[in-house]
């Protein structure tokens, strides 16, 4: 804020005239003498309107420090005194906030100080643009290149220490904020004749002698340089120091640059290594040999050097030799050899040298862009630099100084076009009253120098292409003829006798008459640097070179890539990049520094009037200030100018509804702009005055605030109104809901209490309603009661007389029947299923009719019983019956008993009729075989087993051999008198025999058997049918036994476990068989 208090104008602490155009009175006096006065204040820097000039001070100033960048940066170009900042400050203010390209165009003669003023305008411009770690780099790229381009393109000369010998131009590429993104470089014609030879009091390019200076030893050795200057003939001797340069620095400052541009450390090797046998060419000498057939040959004196030179690029050291001797002409089918003489050998090394370097100062630019080149491929505003040789004005004016200044002149064609010629143009089209002012408008000199067909460059072209002999003096012949009656071009030959006593003029040159003054050019070399011509054998010998950096600088020497066609001649190659860049000019808006020479010395504090009208007046600066002054600092399309003030008038804001023109005439009077300071054109309003302008634009900014202000007031108020509103309206909402709540929970405490009180007295209401009822109900109750009783007695004692004695009993009576009927209709309904073995039966109701309940029991199991058996079919009655025999016999009395309940009764167990064995056993017996069964017989002398078939018939009782089937004994039934048997668990038993029957004869049979149940079952049943008798069967632990005549008594003991239901018996005497069961 501070520094904004310091409110410097253009006008304030002026020394001389800050703007040109305030010069009063205007002459060329008084315009030197401002320059002067200014110049001797340390004011370098003067306006011309926006065209800054600028006069070398050849001494450091204080100016350019980081604090002057402040103080210029964002500030109106008029607001300070005169600075190239300024300038640079508008220009990109312009490319940032309004999208315009930019060009800053500079221009000067040699040494007047261009190339630093566009090193100044890159910095400030790099100072000023956005901050940030990529963007920083890219900024250092873009200004370390400088250097780079510097130690290769430039060289002392007589004007300049560090003359530029190229022209340069720069684009500067930003992005829509004004952050710079990248760059591209073009260069245009280095004056590579320098190379090989430099006049008197020159040097060579500057980086031969910051390489033998500054490099290591070790580096030195590697490129097989030497430290001493005087080694070299390339480079001249008597000035090979230059006073206040410090080579051996620049060389380290060159390499730094080198790197944080981005080349690589082989890269810098190679480039330097090129340098060097650059260098090293220049000591190759040769000398004549005369051969046999009188060809005039050289050779080449010391091949010391030229080994060094192959080793350092890796040539064949034959080829390049050979390349130095012979000259080999191409031409459709043939190939021709020469030989060189020595001017010739030596013409072919000074091109090699010249044509290397050349190339690889190319070839460093192209490199440079690549690294500097921007990342993105998003839109771009540019910002270009031109920075080209100035017009120079030697002694010897040859190819390349005819070349500098035809630029020079096309520059200030440009420069005439967009300033002087356009600005008067443009006030005639705009119908504005206006003096035509003279100038002198060069574009005579450039046809003179262009034209397609009767041009210099043209005719050069046309005589290198010529065939036939083609000397200089030709081209000198024919420019004579052409150019004769052109008012600029002046030559002793010519046939217009109008220099033919003009003794200044040499019959070897021609002059022309530049915009900025009088130069002759030597015409000798024109024709060769037109050409450019390298011999093919070289660069065929450079493109074999083992060098990928000299291999890539001569494409053309690659044998596949043959092309017989001439490569354009080194003037249309130059014509052609000039219209380019000219071309590109004038499609961006122009900034003009013109920089002055004060003096030819180089020296500080030195003004040379004379030398300083000369540039101001080739420049034409005068003429600039007089149209500036005549005409109109500023203009604009009436609806820009109305859309850009239209705030500051109340009847044009916010809208104007009527013509633009008038809108702003409107706006000019309410502001009270005096009339001679504008004009208005057909579509443009003319302001004569910056100031006014400026006037506006203050106006403007200051309205600009109030109505930001107003907007912000506006906008905070109705923020704030709105924040109120809501506030309140949300104040509303929770208060009503507050409300609400509150309410709602007063209420419900009232609610409450009233039901607690409410209940409370209905309770007690209702209570003393219940007391009273109950009163009531007991009072009638007792009435009733008293009533009935009283009654009761009435009727017994009326009745009494009518009661029976036996009235108890019949209601005795009654009510068992009345029991009864009840216990028998529950009972139909609770009987239980008709299953026999259903054990169920309901429970017993009433005590006094357990019998009759027991008795319904078994009547009703016996009922059921009946109904089951009632079912069965004859032969289930008959396995029934047998099964009840059975039951009958042994139930309770014998312990096998229980275990044959289950099992039924099959009795034929062997299938005698089935088995073929049995079948003599079958047909001897006729009956039905009730029983067929193996049972044990038991020997009866000493109890030992032996299986019997068992066979029972009707009649008969049949034992039989198991295995034969024969018969062995047959004992009917009527003969059996008795079956014996234990109440053991045991299958044994007797069968006793009549005494003195036929089967009686051994004795009674002892057996075992499983099925011992049923077969005694049986045997009694069917001694029963045939015998009508019943068997006796005794069960008896202990009986006797008929053997023969012996009385035998079976006894049985327990203690058998072995064979299960099998007996064991054992003879123990005469008398007693001890059986052993289980
Ligand atoms: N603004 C300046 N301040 C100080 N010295 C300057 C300035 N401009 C130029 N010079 C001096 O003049 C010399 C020549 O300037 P230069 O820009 O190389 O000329 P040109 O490029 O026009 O041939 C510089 O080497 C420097 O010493
Ligand atoms: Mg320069």
């Amino acid at each position: 804020m501070a520094k904004m208090e310091v409110k410097t104008s253009l006008l304030d602490n002026m020394i001389g005239v800050g703007d040109m155009v305030l010069l009063e009175p205007l002459s060329e006096d008084s315009f030197i003498n401002n320059l002067k006065k200014r110049f001797d204040h340390s004011e370098i820097y003067t306006y011309i309107g926006s065209v800054v000039v600028s006069v070398n001070p050849y001494r450091p100033l204080p100016i350019y420090s980081p604090e002057k960048v402040e103080e210029y940066r964002n500030r109106n170009f008029y607001e300070l005194s005169p600075h190239i900042f300024a300038l640079s400050d508008e220009a990109y203010r312009s490319l940032r906030d309004q999208d315009k390209d930019q060009c800053i165009l500079i221009t000067g003669e040699s040494g007047a100080g261009k190339t630093e003023a566009s090193k100044l305008v890159m910095s400030y411009v790099a100072a000023v643009c956005g901050k940030g770690a990529e963007v920083n780099q890219v900024k250092e790229q873009l200004l370390q290149s400088n250097p780079v381009l510097e130690a290769f393109g430039n060289a002392k000369t007589v004007r300049n220490d560090n003359s530029s010998r190229f022209g340069k131009y720069m684009d500067i590429e930003f992005d829509f904020k004004g952050d710079p993104l990248g760059g591209v470089i073009s260069n245009y014609l280095l004056e590579k004749s320098r190379v090989v030879k430099q006049p008197r009091g020159e040097r060579n390019f500057h980086i031969f002698y910051q390489i033998l200076s500054g490099a290591s030893e070790d580096l030195l050795n590697k490129l097989k340089l030497e430290r001493d200057f005087s080694r070299y003939n390339y480079l001249s001797l008597d000035s090979a120091r230059v006073n206040g340069v410090d080579d051996a620095v620049n060389f380290r400052t060159v390499r730094n640059a080198m790197q944080i541009v981005g080349f690589m450390d082989h890269e810098t090797q190679s480039i330097l290594e090129v340098v060097a046998a650059v260098l090293k060419l220049g000591n190759i000498e040769f000398k004549p040999e005369s051969r046999v057939n009188g060809l005039d040959e050289s050779k080449i004196k010391d091949k010391n050097e030229l080994k060094e030179i192959c080793e350092l690029t890796g040539i064949d050291q034959s080829v390049l030799e050979r390349a130095f001797s012979f000259r080999t002409v191409e031409a459709k089918q043939e190939k021709v050899s020469t030989t060189l003489n020595v001017a010739q050998a030596y013409y072919a090394r000074d091109a090699l040298a010249k044509n290397l370097y050349s190339r690889l100062f190319s070839w460093l630019v192209t490199r440079i862009n690549e690294s500097i080149k921007a990342q993105t491929k998003v839109r771009k505003k540019v910002m270009g630099v031109l920075d080209i040789y100035g017009f120079e004005i030697f002694e010897d004016n040859s190819f390349e100084q005819f070349i500098i200044n035809y630029c020079n002149e096309k520059l200030q064609q440009i420069f005439i076009e967009l300033t002087l010629k356009e600005e008067q143009e443009e006030y005639i089209r705009e119908d504005i009253e206006w003096t035509h002012i003279e100038y002198f408008n060069n574009a005579i000199i450039c046809d003179l120098i262009e034209n397609n067909q009767t041009g210099i460059l043209a005719m050069l072209d046309e005589e290198c292409l010529r065939p036939g002999t083609v000397t200089d003096d030709t081209f000198l012949e024919k420019l004579n003829q052409v150019c004769a009656t052109h008012q600029h071009f002046e030559s002793r030959m010519s046939k217009c006798s109008r220099f033919l006593n003009d003794t200044s003029l040499p019959h070897s040159c021609f002059r022309i008459q530049h915009y900025a003054g009088k130069v002759m050019y030597q015409v000798e070399g024109f024709v060769d640097k037109n050409n450019d011509l390298l011999y093919r054998d070289l660069s065929q010998a450079m493109w074999k070179a083992n060098h990928s950096l000299i291999k890539a600088l001569f494409p053309e020497g690659n044998p596949a890539k043959i092309n017989l066609k001439r490569p354009p001649t080194a003037g249309s190659q130059f014509k052609a990049s000039v219209a380019t860049l000219m071309k590109n000019l004038q499609t961006k808006n122009p900034n003009y520094i013109r920089c002055i020479k004060p003096n030819d010395k180089k020296a500080a504090h030195i003004f040379n009037e004379a030398l300083v009208c000369h540039q101001v007046r080739y420049l034409g600066l005068l003429e600039n200030v007089r149209v500036r002054r005549a005409g109109y600092a500023f203009r604009q399309p009436y609806e820009l100018c109305l859309e850009r003030y239209k705030m500051l008038c109340k009847q044009t804001w916010p809208h104007w509804r009527g013509p633009a023109r008038a809108g702003v005439e409107v706006l000019f009077n309410e502001l009270e702009i005096p009339e001679e300071e504008y004009s208005f054109g057909r579509s443009k309003i003319f302001i004569r005055n910056p100031r006014t302008l400026f006037k506006l634009e203050d106006l403007r900014k200051q309205r600009l605030e109030d109505l930001a202000t107003l907007i912000q007031k506006i906008y905070r108020g109705w923020k704030c109104l709105t924040h109120f509103l809501l506030m309140k309206r949300s104040q509303i909402v929770i208060a009503s809901w507050y409300r609400r709540y509150a309410q709602q929970k007063k209420y419900q405490r009232i609610k409450s209490s009233a039901i607690v009180v409410q209940s409370y007295i209905r309770g007690w209401k209702a209570r003393k309603l219940l007391r009273e009822l109950k009163h009531q109900k007991r009072c009638k109750e007792a009435a009733t009661t008293i009533a009935a009783y009283w009654h009761g007695t009435q009727v017994r004692r009326e009745y009494r007389k009518f009661f029976r004695a036996n009235a108890g009993r019949k209601i005795y009576e009654f009510t068992l029947q009345k029991i009864m009927q009840k216990y028998f209709l529950e009972m139909k309904n609770k009987l239980p299923s008709l299953s026999p073995i259903d054990k169920n039966w309901p429970a017993r109701p009433y005590l006094f009719l357990d019998s009759t309940h027991k008795e319904l029991k078994r009547i009703f199991h016996l009922w059921r019983c009946k109904k089951y058996r009632d079912h069965f079919t004859d032969q289930q009655k008959l396995i029934y019956e047998e099964k009840l025999e059975a039951s009958e016999l042994f139930k309770d009395k014998k312990a096998l008993y229980p275990a044959s309940v289950g099992q039924p009764f099959h009795g034929a167990y062997l299938e005698i009729s089935k088995n073929p064995k049995y079948k003599k056993l079958k047909d001897a017996v006729e009956e039905k075989i009730i029983i067929a069964e193996v049972v044990n017989k038991i020997n009866r002398a000493n109890g030992k087993c032996a299986s019997r078939i068992f066979l029972l018939t009707k009649n008969n009782v049949l034992l039989a051999d198991q295995k034969s089937g024969h018969i062995k004994s047959e004992v009917p039934l009527g003969d059996v008198t008795k079956v014996s048997m234990s109440s053991q668990n045991d299958g044994f038993f007797a069968v006793h025999l009549k005494e003195g029957s036929g089967a009686a004869g051994k004795g009674d049979f002892l057996f075992s058997s499983d099925h011992l149940i049923e077969m005694a079952t049986k045997l009694y049943r069917t001694t029963l049918s045939q015998t009508k008798q019943k068997l006796n069967i005794e069960i008896s632990d202990e009986f006797l036994v008929q053997f023969k005549q012996d009385k035998v008594c079976v006894k049985f003991i327990q203690g058998n476990q072995k064979n299960g239901n099998i007996p064991t018996c054992k003879r123990k005497n005469n008398r007693l068989l001890e059986v052993a069961v289980p």
